[in-house]
């Protein structure tokens, strides 16, 4: 099948098989019920489990049938899924409304991989020699302990991944790694809370930014220029560097090191790119190498594993299964993990800005809804925060628990408790119980995964993370979406220029009755 012209899911005859089963299957009087489903099949469990590179994921609590599955998988081979992931893979101009392949995969390839394309041959090449010129300098910048700090300035994908594999890998910091800092916000209290107590001569900024236009960056970089030089810092070519696809805007902005990542690299998808290079001087080559080699891993399943068994393929379907059958709004992703307290936020830019969209690759308006609201915390705190609505709310919401076996510390007593609570809310989730006062009360039957890594390190994190990514790429495949384009970040930016010019001047001209009022009241 052509990838290009492959039918959308709804397109397909499997989706109609899917709704009628969903029907008589999942509604009414005689619904699916997890409880039944286990007490009916002993080898439930069993069946739903799968082995994928540094994971095991149970899926058998959730709200799916073996017909359902298969019916599932049907429909990803009539939506010619796997060719859309074999041009994904081959470096096919996948991202079609900007013309350009999304080479995230192509970063992890080890040296020497065989490519299909001279052409790709020649990408790989270099974004291995600039992989490589990266990893020497962030040896370099530990080693020489010029720096005491390092502050990375960055947003969205140019912030959100290496923020989220520092705390990850936290235990696995160099001893001799320089402090790191992130600055996301362009609200000022984040970068003045961040400088107050640096010396310029022993700071590094980092400037990423794939564009090296977006306002937040450049606000938060201008401001950091300021301050070193108010302070007596000199020589700013050695104090700032930029992470980039556009050396050229950097160069002027007046970095001395530029480290450029390719184009096709999407921003969200980009922390294997230079852009990790903070998580590269904290853990070191080794520990970025394997860092890539997880995800690597993890590509390698995606790309090999029978569909039935490919667990980033499985979970994008669930995802479709809920949000088109079931048409739940959300997921919720709780880990039982202080590492990976950032993973919502991270899931929710990949998710969200991939497929969060209205018309299909083609430009057509889809009939059916997309891109879930992904959310969540850190277990045990978000058991005393939310897990009350997940229980007992009127709203069924999919829980992915994500659970690591051995802990990086040696704390008696915690990890045992830690893991006894998941499992426990997982387990209580589904069973429910039956009492006479309504208050008192709790439904059951209500949908968890369980993501069970051995250990949070370097590669087992670059698989959970490549996971995902290829599992928005199932579903925004299914749905027919362009994954790798954000058209819809773009209004607000334009907005905000012409709002700024109102509070600066206090002129209203050309603005909404409601911003009108607003920038009167803040511009006074
Ligand atoms: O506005 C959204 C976005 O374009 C994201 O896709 C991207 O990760 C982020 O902004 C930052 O962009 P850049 O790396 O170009 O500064």
């Amino acid at each position: 099948m052509d990838w290009q012209n492959r039918p959308r899911c709804d397109e397909a005859p499997a989706w109609q098989a899917l709704d009628s089963h969903f029907t008589a299957h999942f509604t009414g009087d005689h619904a699916f019920d997890l409880r039944r489903a286990f007490a009916q099949d002993p080898d439930r469990a069993q069946d739903f489990g799968i082995e994928a590179p540094h994971l095991f994921v149970d899926l058998s609590r959730n709200l799916i049938d073996r017909q359902a599955r298969t019916l599932l998988v049907q429909l990803a081979r009539e939506c010619g899924l796997a060719e859309h992931r074999d041009a994904l893979l081959a470096g096919a101009h996948v991202n079609n409304t900007e013309d350009r392949p999304a080479l995230h995969p192509l970063l992890r390839w080890p040296a020497g991989t065989p490519q299909p394309t001279e052409r790709l041959k020649e990408i790989h090449a270099s974004s291995l020699s600039g992989l490589d010129e990266m990893l020497s300098s962030a040896e370099q910048i530990r080693l020489e302990k010029r720096y005491d700090d390092v502050v990375h300035i960055g947003i969205g994908g140019s912030d959100l991944g290496p923020r989220l594999a520092l705390q990850a890998l936290a235990p696995q910091v160099l001893p001799d790694a320089p402090r790191l800092h992130f600055v996301a916000n362009m609200d000022g209290h984040e970068l003045a809370a961040v400088l107050r107590g640096l010396k310029p001569e022993r700071t590094l900024f980092i400037v990423a930014s794939k564009s090296f236009g977006t306002a937040e960056t450049l606000r938060n970089a201008t401001s950091a220029r300021a301050w070193f030089e108010a302070q007596g810092g000199t020589d700013l070519a050695a104090h700032f560097v930029a992470l980039t696809a556009r050396p050229d805007a950097a160069r002027e902005f007046g970095v001395g090191r530029c480290f450029a990542f390719d184009d096709g690299v999407g921003g969200r998808t980009s922390l294997w790119s230079v852009i990790g290079l903070p998580v590269a001087v904290a853990i070191g080559r080794a520990g970025f190498e394997a860092l890539l080699a997880g995800a690597h891993a993890m590509d390698r399943h995606f790309a090999e594993a029978p569909l039935e068994a490919n667990l980033p393929v499985q979970l994008g379907l669930l995802d479709v299964w809920y949000r088109n059958f079931h048409r739940f709004g959300s997921r919720c992703v709780v880990p039982y993990h202080h590492g990976l307290r950032s993973l919502a936020f991270y899931l929710q830019q990949l998710e969200m800005e991939s497929n969060g969209k209205r018309v299909d690759a083609h430009g057509r308006p889809l009939p059916f809804d997309t891109a879930p609201v992904v959310w969540g915390a850190v277990g045990s705190n978000a058991q005393h925060a939310f897990f009350q609505m997940l229980h007992q709310g009127t709203q069924v919401v999919p829980v992915e628990f994500i659970a690591v076996r051995e802990p990086a510390h040696t704390l008696e007593g915690h990890q045992p408790r830690l893991l006894a609570n998941a499992l426990a809310q997982a387990r209580a989730l589904m069973l429910g119980h039956v009492a006479d006062d309504a208050h008192r009360h709790f439904p059951g039957n209500r949908p968890s995964t369980f993501l069970l890594l051995e250990r949070l390190d370097a590669a087992s994190f670059g698989a959970l993370i490549a996971l995902n990514e290829h599992r928005v790429f199932t579903s925004g495949s299914l749905w027919g979406l362009n994954s790798f384009d954000q058209w819809g970040v773009e209004l607000g930016k334009r907005h905000a220029g012409a709002v700024e010019t109102g509070l600066a001047s206090g002129r209203t001209e050309g603005l909404d009755a409601a911003t009108a009022g607003l920038v009167r009241r803040l511009s006074c």
